[in-house]
């Protein structure tokens, strides 16, 4: 298959469009080349230092590498120095619908069938990940979209350590994005160097998924946002499993060990959709797990060898 190849892109075209976004130091503007069908967006960085841009390259590099159906990879580049230090740097990325925390703000309630096959298409971008031996480290409902044709993706590898989001959102007072962060990253006694990072995603991906389990959710046990950590350790999950199935609930509790070696891997997790989760809610499936298969295999790596990539170093 031809690889998509990194490519600037010309920038000036697309600065007037329509902002549909922002995030920390980002803007996020989407428009349609005159002689492309698919619409993209462009992502602004604003960067104020070299060690900063030289983060943002690797992760582009790595992004780049990436061909997978459900991972959202940058498709271009452009870097714009705006003094000696300052920068902009731009990507180049698909358009998509919606990412799933708009799912959750639907409040009906998202059902379990749906909620299988969304986890089955991100745990399969994450396998793809982890055997490419990179670890997400950003997993959260802003980075997880749904495109125009309804696939479900992961995006935005992070260049920031967790380390250095955990202490800038903490200086920031940001829990809406602290409550994403595993809990052996906000334990600050432990060596940050020791964690798991490919556990670490697993534990951020079943916090995602808690999100849209609790749409339809009536109690009150997670809707406050400070110690829900505590909540998720003490077995909220009982009063999940009384809308979603036993499987659902305990595959849900196992990513969401406080304990990082008591999480499976992302290749476990979509081994037991394929085999138990599908089989009771969407048996045609397994059509696509030959599919998925064959991709893994293609990339010939052993996940359990690869140390992951820490871009935050
Ligand atoms: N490719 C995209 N298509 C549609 N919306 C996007 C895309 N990339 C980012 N966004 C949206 O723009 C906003 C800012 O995204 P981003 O700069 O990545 O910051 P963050 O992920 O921290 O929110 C988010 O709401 C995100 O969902
Ligand atoms: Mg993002």
């Amino acid at each position: 298959m031809m690889k998509t190849r990194a490519v600037k892109f010309d920038v000036e075209k697309v600065l007037d469009d329509k902002i549909i976004g922002t995030g920390y130091n980002t803007t996020v503007n989407s428009y349609l080349p005159n002689d492309e069908q698919d619409a993209w967006v462009a992502k602004c960085i604003e960067v104020d230092n070299i060690d900063k841009l030289l983060q943002i390259m690797e992760e582009i590099v790595l992004s780049f590498s990436c061909d997978h159906e459900n991972f959202n990879s940058i498709k271009g580049y452009c870097v714009i120095p705006t003094d000696k230090t300052n920068f902009k740097v731009y990507l180049k990325l698909q358009l998509m619908r919606e990412n799933i925390s708009s799912l959750c703000n639907k409040k009906q309630g998202v059902p379990e069938q749906e909620i299988v096959k969304i986890l089955h298409s991100l745990i399969s971008g994450l396998e793809y990940l982890h055997r490419k031996g990179i670890a997400h480290q950003n997993l959260k409902p802003t980075n997880i979209f749904v495109s125009n044709n309804g696939d479900t993706k992961l995006a935005d590898i992070s260049s920031e350590g967790y380390a250095d989001r955990r202490d800038r959102l903490n200086a920031q007072g940001d829990t809406s994005e602290i409550i994403y962060l595993p809990p052996e990253v906000l334990d600050d006694s432990l060596d940050q160097k020791e964690l798991d990072l490919y556990k670490a995603d697993i534990w951020s991906l079943g916090r995602c998924l808690l999100d849209l389990l609790l749409c339809s959710y009536e109690g009150d046990v997670l809707k406050e946002q400070e110690g829900q950590n505590e909540a998720i350790k003490k077995g909220f999950f009982l009063d999940v499993q009384k809308v979603y199935s036993s499987d659902l609930s305990s595959l849900l509790q196992d990513m969401l060990s406080s304990e990082p070696n008591q999480r499976r891997s992302a290749h476990e997790i979509k081994h037991i959709i394929e085999t138990k989760l599908f089989a009771k809610n969407e048996p045609k499936s397994f059509e696509n797990e030959k599919k998925y298969k064959s991709q893994s295999n293609d990339l010939n790596v052993n996940e359990t060898e690869k140390k992951p990539w820490n871009l935050g170093e």
